[in-house]
C-alpha cells in the first residue's frame, strides 16, 4: 500500500508567525516521512480582503521559500501555488452550486472578518470555505493538518463532500472521499502577545501582537519585552485568569523542547523579569537557521521558480483527475 497523503495550505497574507510555524508548518515537517503531502500557498484565499497586487507574488514566493527554511523536504512533499491549478477554482464553483447559503454564513471566520470590513464585503469572503474545501477535496488526502481555527472548515469541508456524494454518487461509490483534520493539542492554538484571549494573527493591527518568523533578535526582544503579563509573581499553565502566562510558558516549553512538567517546575517561582529573557534567547536560538536558510533559498536565482513548476505538475495531474469525476457525476460533457 502507498503512503497516506496529507494536504494543507496557508494564505500568502502579512508575515507567518508562531502560530502559523507551531499550528501548521511544524507538525508537516514532523510528519512528512511517513505522508506523501502537498502544501500550498493560497493566493486565491489572499485576495478574499484587499491585497496590494504589487506584493502578491512576492509573498507566496516568500511562504514558499519559509516553507522550504522551516524543514520541508521536497523527497516528501510538494509545493505549489493554488493559483497555478485552476482546478481549485473550477471545483468551487461546482461545489459553491450545491452548498447551502446559511451553511457559509455560519461560518465564525465569516462573521469576524465581515464585521471587520463593514459595509466591504466581497462575495468571496463568503465562498472562501467552498473554495478551501475544494483545495482539500482535489487531492483526496487522508489527513489535513492545521490550527484549531480552521477546525470548523474542515467540518464544512466534510458536509460538502457528503452532500455531493449523496446527491449524485451511490453509497458504494462515494465520489470524494472525507477527509480528517489533525490537529495537535500543543500549539494549536497560539495566542496574542498583547492580548492572551485572542488568538495570534496576521491581521491583527498591532505589530507588537505575534512574532514573525523572519523578526530580526532585536524585534524578538523589544516584542517579548512589551508583551502583556499580570502582576502575579510565580508562573504556571492552565490558570484561567491568566491567559498571557499560560500562552509564553507553552511557546517556552514548545521551543526549549521540555516536558510541561518541567517547564511548570522550572517556572515555578520566576518572576516576569527572570523569565522575559529566557523565552527571548529560546526563541531567538530557535528561529536563527530558518531564518539563515531562508536567506539563501531566497539568493538562489531560479530556485523557486523550478520547486514552484515542478509543484504545478504533480499537483494538475491529481487535481484534474479528481475534478473530472466530479464533472462526470454532475453529467457535464468532457471534451474528446
Ligand atoms: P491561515 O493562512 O490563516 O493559517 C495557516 C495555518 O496556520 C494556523 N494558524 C494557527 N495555529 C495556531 N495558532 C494560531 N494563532 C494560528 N493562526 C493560524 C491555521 O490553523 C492554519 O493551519 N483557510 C486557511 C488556508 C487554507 C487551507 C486550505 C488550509 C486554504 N485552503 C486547505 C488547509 C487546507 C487559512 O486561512 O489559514
Amino acid at each position: 500500500m502507498g503512503k497516506q497523503r496529507v494536504l494543507s495550505g496557508i494564505q500568502p497574507t502579512g508575515d507567518l508567525h508562531l502560530g502559523n510555524y507551531l499550528g501548521a508548518i511544524r507538525n508537516w515537517v514532523e510528519i512528512q516521512q511517513e505522508f506523501d503531502s502537498f502544501l500550498f500557498m493560497a493566493d486565491l484565499h489572499a485576495i478574499t480582503v484587499p491585497q496590494d497586487p504589487k506584493l502578491l507574488a512576492d509573498s507566496t514566493y516568500k511562504v514558499a521559500a519559509l516553507y522550504l527554511a522551516c524543514g520541508i523536504d521536497l523527497e516528501h512533499a510538494t509545493i505549489f501555488v493554488q493559483s497555478h491549478v485552476p482546478a481549485h477554482s473550477e471545483l468551487a464553483w461546482l461545489l459553491m452550486c450545491i452548498t447551502p447559503l446559511n451553511w457559509l454564513e455560519d461560518m465564525i471566520q465569516f462573521k469576524e472578518k465581515a464585521v471587520k470590513q463593514g459595509e466591504n464585503v466581497g462575495a468571496g469572503l463568503l465562498n472562501y470555505p467552498v473554495l478551501q474545501a475544494a483545495d482539500i477535496l482535489l487531492y483526496e488526502p487522508d489527513k489535513v493538518p492545521v490550527g484549531e481555527d480552521q477546525k470548523q472548515h474542515l467540518e464544512l469541508t466534510r458536509d460538502i463532500a457528503a452532500r455531493l456524494n449523496y446527491q449524485f454518487g451511490s453509497e458504494t461509490q462515494p465520489i470524494l472521499k472525507l477527509p480528517e483534520p489533525m490537529i495537535r493539542a500543543a500549539g494549536a492554538r497560539v495566542m496574542s502577545l498583547t492580548d492572551g484571549t485572542k488568538k495570534m494573527s496576521k491581521s491583527d493591527p498591532s505589530d507588537l501582537s505575534r512574532i514573525s518568523l523572519l523578526d530580526p533578535p532585536e524585534q524578538i526582544q523589544h516584542k517579548i519585552k512589551r508583551c502583556k503579563t499580570d502582576p502575579v509573581r510565580g508562573l504556571q499553565f492552565d490558570d484561567a485568569a491568566r491567559p498571557e502566562c499560560h500562552n509564553l510558558l507553552s511557546l517556552y516549553m514548545i521551543f526549549s523542547n521540555q516536558s510541561k512538567e518541567a517547564v511548570a517546575q522550572e517556572c515555578a517561582d520566576m518572576g516576569w523579569g527572570q523569565f522575559k529573557p529566557l523565552l527571548t534567547d529560546t526563541l531567538i536560538t530557535a528561529l536563527k537557521p530558518i531564518q539563515e536558510k531562508y536567506t539563501q533559498i531566497r539568493a538562489e536565482p531560479g530556485y523557486l521558480d523550478a520547486v514552484l513548476h515542478d509543484g504545478k505538475q504533480k499537483a494538475e495531474a491529481i487535481a484534474n483527475f479528481t475534478l473530472n469525476k466530479v464533472k462526470q457525476a454532475l453529467g457535464f460533457s468532457i471534451p474528446t
